[in-house]
This record gives structure tokens, sequence and C-alpha cells, in this order.
């Protein structure tokens, strides 16, 4: 290891830290990010269409309402995965209720993925809010690459990202934004776009995030 690279390793930014940190520090309903209903995530996951035992992945899910709003729906194929075990552990806490629920959580950095590189099959990848916190072209890549491998053939691809217009921090972290075109792009031709829509979410303290939600289906 060169002199430089030493020091990139050093001043790495601790990002299950932070993290861990933000879920710690208060109620998740307190979130920047917070949602008691998940609703436009939900209108996408109707038009898949999917049986209830399809293969459902939450990239970065956090503690997000989603995942009962699933099990409510009866999914019963649920894997969510988060960098922070503190989110997962308000999440599993708040599933608590679902007593036959079968849901795997897997920690692991979804830009240097160990477990995550296990997943495969899935018929339904959800992200929001999670991509966009990549402003490295090598985390982009690492992001993408695992989706990819991820997806089945004619799997769906679930992404809703701040868009152009949004905010360009959240929870004090530089963001990357998007629109439809670059989504499409990074997932490249073998994904065809079948819906998106902009959103203006309404955050707990009453301000506004501009968010694009996209829906792909993989060839
Ligand atoms: C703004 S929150 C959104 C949470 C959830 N998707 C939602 O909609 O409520 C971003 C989430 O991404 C997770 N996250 C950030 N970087 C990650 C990474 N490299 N790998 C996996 N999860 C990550 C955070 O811990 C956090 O739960």
């Amino acid at each position: 290891m060169n002199e430089n690279s030493e020091e990139n390793e050093n001043t790495k930014y601790d990002f299950e830290k932070h993290w861990n940190n933000a879920y710690q520090k208060s109620p998740i309903t307190n979130l920047g990010w917070y949602e008691e209903n998940p609703e436009p995530s939900m209108e996408l996951i109707e038009v898949c269409n999917l049986p209830k035992e399809a293969l459902i992945f939450n990239a970065g899910a956090g503690a997000t309402t989603l995942i009962a709003q699933l099990l409510n729906e009866g999914y019963e194929n649920i894997v969510v995965n988060d960098i922070s075990s503190a989110a997962l552990k308000e999440l599993s806490n708040n599933l608590s209720l679902y007593k036959n629920a079968h849901i795997n959580y897997i920690i692991d950095d979804l830009t240097n993925p160990s477990e995550l590189l296990k997943l495969k099959n899935v018929d339904l990848w959800h992200d929001r809010a999670v991509l966009h916190f990549f402003t490295e072209q090598y985390q982009q890549n690492a992001y993408f690459d695992l989706l990819k491998k991820a997806i089945k053939p004619k799997g769906f691809v679930i992404l809703a990202e701040f868009n152009l217009e949004g905010a360009k921090k959240c929870s004090g972290l530089d963001v990357f934004n998007y629109n439809e075109e670059m989504l499409q792009e990074r997932l490249g031709s073998d994904f065809v776009l079948l819906k998106s829509f902009n959103y203006t979410y309404f955050q707990p303290s009453g301000n506004t995030r501009e968010y694009v939600y996209t829906l792909f289906q993989k060839k």
C-alpha cells in the first residue's frame, strides 16, 4: 500500500457509524425519510402483479413501513438489507406483531457487498432513498453490478431517488440526483422503463423533498 492509498483508507468516511447514529438518536417517526404510508412504492408494486411468494428485496430498507405493508398484502418472501444494524433491529422490533412472517435480514454494504453476493433470483428490487447517497463512481458501479446479478429475467426494479430539482443533501450527506434517463442509462438496455413519475414527499417537519419514482423490468 503506498502512502496515498493508506491516507485514503484512514480518511474513509464511516457510513455504518453515521447510519447507526441516525437511527439511534431519534425515533423513526422523526426521521427526514419516514413514511407513514409508502403509497408511491405500493402503487408501482401493484403494477408488477407479483405472486405472493415472489422474492422481494428491499435495499437499504432502514425501518421502513413498507415491509409491514407488504406483509399486510400477503407477500411472504421478503429480504431486507441495510448497512445499519440499528435500523434493522428497529425494523424487526416493529414487525414483532407479525408472528409468522419469514423475513431475511442482511446487514451488509451495497457498495462493498459480501453476504449480499449470495442474493439471486430476485423478482423485485426496491430502493427508496438509498442509491442517491452513492456519490462516487465505484459505489454506483458496485451497486448496479450487484443489482444486475441478483435480479432474474422478467424481474422488476423500483428506484425512487431525489430528482434533479431535489435536495442536494440528506441526513448531512451529499447526494447524487437522478432523472429517469440517468437511471435507464445505469441499468442499460436489458431493462425497460414501465412507469415513472415525480413525487413530492412531505417530511415529518413539513418540509418537502422531490423524488423521481421509476419502475423497470428486466428483459
Ligand atoms: C434515507 S434512508 C431510507 C430508508 C428506507 N429505504 C426508507 O425509505 O425509509 C437511507 C438508508 O440507506 C441505508 N444505507 C446507506 N448506505 C448504505 C449502504 N452502503 N448499504 C446498505 N444500506 C445503506 C441507511 O442505513 C438508511 O437506512
